[in-house]
């Protein structure tokens, strides 16, 4: 029997990792490439869906966490600290646990959901709740790094990028080659930038005969790289991606040109159309934000930017179980019955 080992193990001779590295690792990665069956059916392509997800602390966040909180115990750090939208401290607080660390959360007041502020309390994690966005929160979490005794975990730490490609190694190994297209949602933009350097990396290799063209979508309230400006006031019900100033902007924009992709934006009305469709139609349970690569590719479908035949890929970032209150919201409230096997018949509409 084979145990995934985590993504240091499984991919480390492509990682900043020694023979001495102490690594720090929940199993992460290894997660299911599913096979979209309705989304297929709706852009004639072969639509699979990389459900990050099942990743250990319910986001793709763990890939490069464990990256980045390895290279910190080497380094001898003792403190962690990140600017979140939610999972990436939840992440930090998985990982510090296991590594002895102290973890540092800032997250902008009342923006997260509420599963990721739980993950980041029960993991005993230091939060500040601050009285601004995302965007500033990473401000003052660089500020922080940068005078006093404790280590910066954000995307724009590099390890963390690394941990992230192996998504794409992933997926180039369960399909044989990669896809054709890949479409992910965007916030910080570490993510897009991270499988854009891992599927380069398998091609250079020939491990993959090509690159895929990559596809960001942002959420229209927060869609600064759209509409080449910084947003000042970012807003989305997908409170992950509610991101004014991504800090790998520019790296983003390299994946798009370079790949041949665009990036685009989705309504929250799209990205909630999306959410409910992968839930009630493909049985995959995901985080609003996560949605916005659904509501990105049915977009482009419906623009006939997708031609058929194509092999696509969609990430789908984190766990329906992290934002719960969008699955229960407008739904109707579930009838009560006696304990009388026919009254429940007869509600089931079985007779
Ligand atoms: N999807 C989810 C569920 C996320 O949590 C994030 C980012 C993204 C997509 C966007 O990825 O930033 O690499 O472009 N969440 C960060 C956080 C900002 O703090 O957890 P990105």
């Amino acid at each position: 029997t084979h145990q995934w080992r985590g993504i240091i193990e499984e991919y480390r001779d492509r990682l900043p990792v020694t023979a001495s590295t102490p690594v720090v690792s929940l199993c992460e990665g290894g997660t299911p490439l599913v096979l979209a069956q309705v989304l297929s059916e709706r852009t004639g392509c072969e639509v699979h869906l990389k459900v990050e997800g099942a990743n250990p602390t319910g986001s793709f966040k763990d890939r490069g966490m464990t990256m980045a909180i390895t290279r910190a115990k080497e380094e001898g750090a003792q403190a962690v600290i990140c600017a979140s939208t939610g999972n990436t401290s939840a992440s930090a607080a998985a990982y510090a646990v296991r590594a002895g660390m102290v973890c540092a959360v800032l997250v902008p007041q009342g923006k997260i959901a509420i599963g990721k502020m739980g993950q980041a309390l029960v993991h005993g994690a230091k939060i500040l709740q601050v009285d601004g966005n995302f965007d500033d929160c990473l401000t003052l979490a660089r500020r922080l790094s940068d005078n006093y005794p404790v280590a910066l975990v954000n995307s724009v730490n590099p390890v963390r990028i690394e941990g992230q490609k192996t998504a794409a190694f992933e997926i180039v190994d369960a399909l044989g080659d990669a896809p054709d297209i890949h479409v992910l949602p965007v916030g910080n933009a570490g993510n897009i930038t991270a499988y854009w350097k891992g599927y380069k990396e398998y091609a250079a290799d020939a491990l993959s005969t090509h690159t895929p063209r990559m596809w960001g979508f942002q959420a229209s309230g927060s869609a600064p790289i759209v509409r080449g400006e910084i947003v000042k006031d970012p807003s989305t019900i997908a409170t992950a991606i509610r991101i004014g100033n991504p800090a790998s902007w520019q790296y983003a924009l390299d994946a798009r040109d370079e790949s041949g992709g665009f990036i685009d934006e989705v309504t929250d009305r799209q990205i909630l159309s999306a959410y409910r469709l992968l839930a009630a139609q493909e049985g995959v349970f995901v985080e609003p934000a996560s949605a916005a690569s659904v509501a990105g590719l049915l977009k482009a479908a419906d623009e006939g930017k997708v031609d058929p035949g194509q092999k696509i890929v969609c990430t789908v970032t984190g766990n329906g179980l992290k934002d719960p209150d969008w699955a229960v919201a407008g739904a109707p409230q579930p009838v009560t019955v006696p304990v009388d096997a026919a009254a429940a018949a007869e509600r089931l509409g079985l007779v």
